[in-house]
């Protein structure tokens, strides 16, 4: 079984869902308390082992990867005036050199088609698929505790949790099999399917662990809903050649990718932060007196 070490970030949607906040910057650039979104699901994938990101961006994308490069001009006029906590948190969110790829999706064509674009860069190995709208709280992060599953079962892994039966027609949902404790085996999934048809209200929550072998099947993946190459149509595909599991995770997430889950996010980063969490209760707490 080859080890995972890689790990693909799709950043290249257009963020409408949370305009005009999005019009001169990334969605994955927008401050979940301190640091920007794409921060906290960077640090996921590293406390997860990987070794390589690959970013999948687009036009208007690039202050991702200035955010993760060095900031020399920042960094010099800091050092004159003896800012050395300020240097110091630049110096502990920047990536080793090598450990990051940016390549572009030209066009919005759907997830499938962003993995797609990655190829060349995961070559034949296994990779990650962490979606950075989606925050997730968990001890350890939820990719870590995939791994974990993934070193027993190898194959193919993705995260899913319970969403309200209401909702089902927003997100991947899966048909479960057999479950032992938080594993399932899948009989099938399906995108973005009418509440009614859907097979389950457990959704695929945006983290994953692929073979290369998929990179095959979206190669000449049709169009599905939405009119886009989704990711879960490939996978249906796999599944019928290689082991698929699905891993009910062990934490709290949060949809970047709409105002509000923007907001629940920003308020259960903020009280569970190290050094803000108790004034930032006082806060909140404040706000909703008056
Ligand atoms: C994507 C996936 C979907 C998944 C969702 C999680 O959908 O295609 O299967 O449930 O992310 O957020 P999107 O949100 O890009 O429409």
């Amino acid at each position: 079984m080859k080890p995972l070490r890689k790990a693909v970030l799709p950043v290249a949607g257009l963020g409408t869902r949370v305009l005009p906040a999005t019009k001169s910057i990334p969605k994955e650039m927008l401050p979940v308390v301190d640091r920007p979104a794409v921060q906290y699901v960077v640090d996921e994938a590293f406390e997860a082992g990987i070794e390589h990101i690959i970013f999948v961006t687009g036009r208007a994308k690039s202050a991702i990867e200035d955010y993760f490069d060095r900031a020399f001009e920042l960094e010099t006029i800091l050092q004159g005036k003896g800012k050395d906590d300020a240097l110091k948190t630049l110096a502990a969110i920047l990536p080793e050199p090598g450990t990051m790829s940016f390549v572009r999706q030209q066009a919005p064509l759907g997830l499938g088609h962003a993995i797609w674009c990655a190829r060349d860069i995961i070559g034949d190995e296994p990779f990650a698929v962490l979606l950075p709208d989606v925050l997730i709280q968990g001890q350890p992060g939820c990719l870590a505790q995939m791994t974990r599953i993934y070193e027993q079962h190898g194959g193919n892994i993705i995260a899913v949790d319970e969403v309200p039966k209401a909702e089902v027609d927003k997100y991947g949902v899966i048909d479960p099999g057999a479950k032992t404790g938080r594993l399932s085996e899948m009989r099938g999934m399906v995108e973005k399917p009418a509440i009614d048809a859907a097979p389950s209200n457990l959704k695929i929550t945006g983290r994953y662990i692929l073979q290369p072998e998929i990179i095959d099947l979206l190669e000449n993946q049709e169009t599905g809903a939405g009119g886009e190459v989704q990711l879960t149509d490939a996978m249906v595909r796999l599944m019928q050649e290689q082991p698929f599991h699905a891993y009910e995770y062990d934490g709290t997430d949060f949809d970047c990718g709409n105002r509000l889950g923007y907001l629940r996010a920003i308020a259960h980063y903020a009280i569970n932060h190290k050094d803000l969490g108790a004034k930032a209760r006082t806060v909140l707490e404040n706000a909703l007196s008056h």
